[in-house]
């Protein structure tokens, strides 16, 4: 089979590629990334520095035009802008680059498309949890742009594409969650709000035994939620994090409305956005609301999967990862 990932120097597609490559099913992994350099490094220093059936392409979103690449039979489409600047940003990479990514690619493969929880919005109020067939509510410029994609490519009719509605994903490699172990170093444990904001999540191994359930038994479902087992809060993380890094703080709220004025800033001085990059003040929007809750069960009926993995495990996977690279 030949398998092409996008986004491989990201940590999503960093953990399908590494899968891929021991996969016996896979004859070639095709990564097209922005620099080949960047993803040479990253796998020799996962130890995967020689890798025969690996072919690097190098090509920037929305700019992709893959016909020379041949047939391809799977496609897992992970590269995309999660933190940007401005709407446009977001429309251009995560849209445009995705109809120009599968209108490029011949041999009809099949093709899972990372989407996002965001797309839908946060859990309607008076629901557990936010369900397919409830209308989709972006509250993001980012939401709005995995929407979108999700309806453009639907229009453009690119044969078995299949969306992914990820929640927050957790896992070696996810650079997101860095400033998280570094502040249960500290004493005092920051949370945003008073109330417990609860989240549906999954880790990143869990991701990529859906993605490949997906294809090997999905069956008609073309867009799903997926999740790990359960449903985290924003103290569980920290107090996770803590209790896997051997630390003990006090977990302090803040007002939110505190954080609005950093998130705006964080457009304009660039060195918050450098070390919060999470905290643009367009994925602030994100913060306010206190539910963030899917429903995995049709993709679970669809194809028997669900999630295995415990937030505790994870995380100790993912401060070890960052030990190893020496960021913590
Ligand atoms: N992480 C999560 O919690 C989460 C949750 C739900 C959905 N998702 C979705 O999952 C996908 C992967 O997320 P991730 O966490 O792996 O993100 P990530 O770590 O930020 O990686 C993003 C990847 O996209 C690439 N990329 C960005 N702009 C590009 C462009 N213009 N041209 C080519 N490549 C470009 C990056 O390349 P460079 O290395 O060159 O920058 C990187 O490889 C995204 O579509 C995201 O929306 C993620």
């Amino acid at each position: 089979m030949r398998l092409l990932v996008t986004g491989a120097t990201g940590f999503i597609g960093r953990t399908l590629v590494l899968r891929a490559l021991r996969d016996e099913r896979v004859a070639e992994v095709i990564a097209p990334v922005r620099s080949e350099d960047k993803l040479r490094a990253q796998l020799q220093r996962e130890g995967a520095g020689s890798a025969p059936k690996l072919t690097i392409v190098e090509a920037e979103a929305p700019h992709w035009d893959f016909r020379h690449v041949g047939p391809v039979d799977r496609v897992v489409h992970c590269a995309g802008v999660l933190f940007g600047r401005s709407r446009d940003e977001y429309f251009r990479v995560n849209v445009d680059g995705t109809l120009r990514l599968l209108a490029s690619l011949s041999g009809h493969p099949d093709a899972v498309v990372l989407s996002s929880q965001s797309a839908g919005g946060p859990t309607p109020e008076g629901h557990h949890a936010k369900k397919l067939d409830h209308p989709d509510r972006p509250i993001s410029w980012y939401g709005e742009s995995k929407l979108h994609m999700e309806r453009a490519v639907r229009e453009a009719g690119h044969g078995r594409v299949r969306f992914l509605r990820a929640p927050m994903v957790l896992g070696p490699g996810d650079q997101a969650t860095l400033p998280l172990f570094r502040m249960v170093r500290g004493k005092l444990w920051t949370k945003p709000g008073r109330e417990l904001k609860h989240f549906s999540w999954i880790s990143s191994g869990d991701l990529a035994d859906a993605i490949d359930v997906w294809f090997e038994r999905g069956g008609a479902l073309d867009v799903a939620h997926v999740t790990s087992p359960g449903t985290i809060t924003d103290a569980d993380l920290m107090l996770t994090a803590g209790k896997v890094s051997g630390r003990r703080g006090k977990l302090v709220s803040i007002p939110q409305i505190l954080l609005k004025p950093v998130a705006f800033a964080s457009k304009f001085i660039p060195a918050i956005g450098k070390s919060v990059p999470s905290l643009t003040a367009d994925r602030a929007r994100e913060i306010w609301p206190n539910r963030w809750v899917i429903d995995p069960d049709p993709f679970h009926e669809a194809t028997g999967w669900r999630g295995r993995a415990t937030l505790e495990d994870t995380l100790a996977r993912t401060l070890a990862w960052f030990q190893c690279e020496g960021l913590v």
